[in-house]
């Protein structure tokens, strides 16, 4: 594998199961290529069902030593990943560059944004407090513990390769959860250093469980039938969020779903026009468009549309398209042939459908998954590209005559995750943020996401919370304990 790294035991290519680095029982793998240069980088175990119901073993055997740990101990353990984590900040990111295509000044980003859930969380698990209740009658006394809710497991994508699988875990294992992580074969390696370095760390075996599998439908049934996994975390289209959570019925788990998003990028007339080009700009070309959060719509309104296109195009054609192990890079390829041939479809279709192209259009030179940055003007809320989420560095810009038309758009889709608007005045504010369908808002303000902040949606988007208190609770039950024959 071509990986100038520092640390080379951090390439793994094996899933990890009870403590130790295993091959897939069948001895079948999965290839892994860098989508920059097409280069084959490496091969991962292509495990199926029996590792699937090996690594839930696992977890329901770590399960009772993992939850008895006082939470300061498990803080310390966490906290010694976390700086582990920071220690190789530049290997991890090198990693992901390579396996996932975006710029390294966005993989550095990524590690450290993975990494503060890992602190945080090893803080934030000692705060799980209970509570006492005014008991209804004299002879009783009336309270509630919080426990961790048993075994879990987490499915993740490739467009965060880190993050997603720290932010799962993290608030899982700060809990007294142990847990079964299946992450995207796109992306194994950056999951498998973690894993690497949570074991260097001390989290004892069994604790966190990876498999690496391409049979994501089969590994998914393991997970959702079998009653010891009592929440399943997943981050991931609707459409297989949807299929996850029908599965689930049957043995009535907690689920946390972050699924798709349409997110509307709202520019009003008094905005702040630099800062919203800039807001549209990082919001829209993050991780080459391929975030659930990207905006997806931008909606500007009459008064200030020419100029903000005219401005947000000269940002746009600032971005370098090309490798992202080149420090110049700021706009990365996308994850595979399917994404690409469906970003280049979807724009071909706005196009046929009225749409005005202002800049890009194409596939780039840089190679066969780079596609170039893309504006398209004339867009309304019937063509097909503002109904369906993009995933690409494609920008269709819709234009608004009023605060009432804006909402009535933005909130026209089955979608609810992220929405952003850019306004100076304090009445505005509130009432349009009160009135987006959306789980979050961003108000002059092209990112949100941090560890701090409840990242979720509404409607179709999914549900539960990931960052915050709000995370840690989603991965404990509240137990009501009635006292009686006090006297
Ligand atoms: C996602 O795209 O699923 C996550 C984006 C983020 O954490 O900002």
């Amino acid at each position: 594998m071509s990986m100038n790294l520092v640390n080379r035991t951090l390439v793994k290519n094996a899933g990890h199961i009870a403590g130790e680095w295993c091959q897939a029982d069948s001895g079948a793998t999965i290839a892994v290529y860098n989508p920059a240069t097409g280069e084959p980088l490496g091969q991962v175990p292509d495990m199926g069902v029996i590792e699937t119901r090996a690594a839930i073993d696992a977890a329901s055997q770590a399960l009772a030593g993992w939850s008895a740990l006082a939470p300061k101990e498990r803080a310390r353990l966490l906290r010694a990943w976390y700086d582990l984590i920071i220690e190789h900040k530049e290997d991890l990111a090198l990693l992901m560059t390579l396996e996932q295509g975006k710029p390294l000044f966005e993989t550095r980003g990524e590690v450290m944004y993975g990494a503060s859930y890992i602190e945080w969380y090893a803080e934030e698990g000692k705060r799980a407090y209970g509570k006492v209740f005014a008991a209804p009658t004299a002879d009783k006394r009336a309270l509630s513990i919080q426990q961790p809710i048993g075994v879990v497991a987490a499915i993740t994508p490739w467009n965060f390769p880190n993050a997603m699988i720290t932010r799962k875990i993290a608030p899982a294992l700060a809990a007294g959860c142990t847990i079964v992580v299946k992450p995207s074969e796109e992306t194994p390696f950056s999951a498998l250093a973690l894993m690497a370095l949570a074991e260097q760390a001390g989290i004892p075996a069994g604790v966190i469980n990876m498999i690496t599998s391409s049979q994501a439908a089969a590994v998914g049934r393991v997970l959702t039938d079998d009653s010891r996994i009592r929440k399943l975390s997943f981050t991931g289209s609707t459409r297989v969020g949807k299929l996850l959570y029908a599965q689930s019925a049957e043995t009535v788990k907690k689920l946390s779903l972050e699924l798709g998003g349409n997110a509307p990028f709202i520019v009003f007339d008094d905005a702040d026009l630099d800062a919203a080009v800039a807001g549209a700009v990082i919001s829209k070309f993050r991780n080459a468009g391929q975030t659930c959060v990207c905006a997806n719509r931008i909606l500007v309104q009459d008064g200030i549309h020419d100029a903000f296109v005219a401005r947000f195009k000269a940002a746009v054609e600032q971005l370098v398209v090309g490798n992202g192990l080149n420090d110049a890079t700021t706009l990365g390829p996308v994850i595979n042939q399917a994404a690409i041939d469906k970003i280049a479809g979807m724009v071909d279709t706005a196009q046929s459908q009225g749409a005005s192209l202002v800049t890009g259009g194409q596939r780039h030179e840089a190679g066969a998954l780079f596609f170039a940055p893309t504006i398209l003007t004339g867009v309304t809320q019937q063509m097909d590209i503002a109904r369906q989420e993009i995933f690409g560095p494609v920008a269709p810009i819709i234009r608004f005559k009023d605060d009432a038309e804006a909402i009535n758009i933005a909130n026209d889709t089955p979608y609810g995750l992220a929405a952003y608007f850019y306004t100076e005045s304090h009445s505005r504010i509130w009432k349009v943020a009160e009135a987006l369908e959306y789980g979050m808002v961003g108000i002059n303000e092209g990112i949100l996401s941090n560890e701090i902040a409840p990242f979720g949606g509404v409607k179709e988007s999914g549900q539960g919370r990931e960052g915050s208190s709000q995370g840690l609770e989603d991965y404990m039950e509240t137990k009501y304990l009635c006292m009686g024959g006090i006297r």
